[in-house]
C-alpha cells in the first residue's frame, strides 16, 4: 500500500527592497501602512540599540503600535546558539503570538540571527531587514540566508527564510565606524567581479567619492549590488547552482575567519579571499595575470586586506576549508573567476595550489 503526499507548491517569496536617505523616521508609518503586526519586536546588537533603536522604538510606540526591543552584545562573536537561544527565551516569555513581525535592526550579525530566530520561532514568523552596515546594505540583508556559526565553522547552521521587506537608509553609514565601512566595500568588489565589468571600472574611478561618503555614489553602489544579488537570486533563491556564484572569496574568507577565531571580521577576510581565489584561477589558467594585479590594486586602494595577518595558521586554513558548506565528501568546491564580470562555479582544487597561494599571500 501507498499513501502519496502531493506538496508540489509555487510560493510567492517576493518582496521590496527600499533605498533613501533618512528613511528610517517613515518606518512606524510604513509599518501601519504595508505591514500590519499584533506586536513588532526590535532585534539588535548594544551600540544599534543607543544610536537608533532607542529612538525606532519610541517612534513606533508613538504610533500606537505594540513594540519591544531586544538586543544582544555587539560583535561576529555573539553569532552563535546562546544568542539564538537567549532571544528565543525573551520572545516565550512574553508569548509574543505568531501575528508578531520581527524588525532586525543592525548589521548583517543582527541580520543573519534574527532572521534566524524569525525562521524557528513558533515555526516561523514575518520579519522585516533594516540593514545599518554596508556589508548589511548591500548583501546579508537581502537573499534569507540566515544562519550563525559554531566552532567547526562559519554559518553552518541556518536556514533560507526571506524577509518581507528590506528598508535601507544610506544615511546610517555617516555613524559606521571607517574602517566597517571599508569592510563592506569588499562584497560590493565581490558583486561587481562576479557579474559586471562596467561596475569593477566604476569602482576604480570613484573610490575616493566612495571613501568620502559622497550620497549619489553610496546609493549607487547599494543599488547595482542590491540588482546584482536580485538577479541572482531570483534564478535560484536555494542555492542549488548559480546561486553559489556569491560565494566568491568565502571558500578561503570563512576559513580565515574560522581560523582567527572570529577576530578577523568578515570583509576583511572576504578581501583576503578575494585575492586568494583569483590567484587560484590565475594557477589554473582561468584568469589573466593583469587582472589579477588590477584587482588587488582596488582592494589596496580601498585600504582592505590582501596579506593573511601572521597570527594565522595557514594549516588550519587549508583544514578549514573542508567543513566549507559548498564542500561535498569533504572537498571544497571553489567559485573561480574567468574574467573581471565572469565567475565559474564548481572548481575542485588540488591543495597544493592552494597552498602555494597562502604562502605567497603571507
Ligand atoms: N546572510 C547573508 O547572506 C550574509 C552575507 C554577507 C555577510 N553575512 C554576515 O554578516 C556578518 C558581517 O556583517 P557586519 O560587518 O555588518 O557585522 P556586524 O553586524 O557585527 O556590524 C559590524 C559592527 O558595526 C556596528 N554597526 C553596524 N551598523 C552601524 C551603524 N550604522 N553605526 C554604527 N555602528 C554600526 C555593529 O554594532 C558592529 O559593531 C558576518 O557574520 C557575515 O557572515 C551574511
Ligand atoms: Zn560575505
Amino acid at each position: 500500500m501507498k499513501i502519496h503526499i502531493d506538496l508540489k507548491k509555487t510560493e510567492d517569496n517576493s518582496y521590496d527592497i527600499i533605498i533613501g536617505s533618512r528613511i528610517l523616521n517613515r518606518i512606524p508609518e510604513i509599518l501601519k501602512k504595508e505591514n500590519p503586526a499584533d506586536n513588532y519586536i526590535i532585534i539588535t546588537d548594544s551600540n544599534i540599540k543607543e544610536i537608533y533603536g532607542k529612538d525606532l522604538l519610541n517612534n513606533i510606540k508613538n504610533n500606537n503600535l505594540q513594540t519591544t526591543l531586544i538586543s544582544f552584545e555587539a560583535g561576529e562573536q555573539s553569532k552563535n546558539i546562546n544568542t539564538v537561544k537567549e532571544i528565543l527565551s525573551e520572545m516565550l516569555k512574553n508569548n509574543f503570538d505568531r501575528d508578531s513581525l520581527i524588525l532586525a535592526l543592525g548589521g548583517g550579525v543582527v541580520g543573519d540571527i534574527a532572521g534566524f530566530v524569525a525562521s524557528v520561532y513558533k515555526r516561523g514568523i514575518r520579519y522585516i531587514q533594516i540593514p545599518t552596515s554596508l556589508i548589511a546594505q548591500v548583501d546579508s540583508s537581502i537573499g534569507g540566508k540566515t544562519g550563525i556559526n559554531t566552532r567547526y565553522g562559519k554559518n553552518l547552521l541556518g536556514t533560507f527564510y526571506q524577509p518581507e521587506k528590506v528598508i535601507i537608509d544610506t544615511s546610517t553609514l555617516k555613524t559606521l565606524p571607517k574602517q566597517e565601512f571599508i569592510n563592506g566595500l569588499s562584497e560590493v568588489i565581490k558583486h561587481a567581479l562576479i557579474k559586471d565589468k562596467d561596475f569593477f571600472n566604476f569602482l576604480e574611478k570613484n573610490i575616493n567619492t566612495i571613501l568620502s561618503l559622497n550620497n549619489g555614489a553610496l546609493e549607487h553602489i547599494i543599488k547595482r549590488s542590491c540588482e546584482i544579488k536580485k538577479e541572482i537570486i531570483e534564478k535560484d533563491e536555494k542555492e542549488k547552482h548559480c546561486r553559489k556564484m556569491l560565494n566568491l572569496g568565502h571558500t578561503i574568507g570563512h576559513s580565515l575567519e574560522s581560523a582567527s577565531s572570529y577576530k578577523l571580521p568578515h570583509g576583511s577576510a572576504v578581501s583576503i579571499g578575494l585575492l586568494a581565489e583569483a590567484k587560484i584561477s590565475g594557477e589554473l589558467g582561468l584568469l589573466k595575470q593583469a587582472e589579477i594585479k588590477q584587482i588587488k590594486s582596488l582592494l589596496e586602494t580601498c585600504r582592505l586586506p590582501t596579506t593573511i595577518p601572521e597570527f594565522i595558521n595557514l594549516k588550519l586554513i587549508i583544514k578549514n576549508t573542508s567543513y566549507d558548506k559548498k564542500a561535498v565528501k569533504g572537498e571544497p568546491y571553489y567559485v573561480l573567476l574567468e574574467k573581471i564580470g565572469k565567475a565559474k562555479i564548481g572548481v575542485k582544487v588540488p591543495d597544493k595550489i592552494i597552498s602555494k597561494v597562502m604562502e605567497e599571500l603571507k
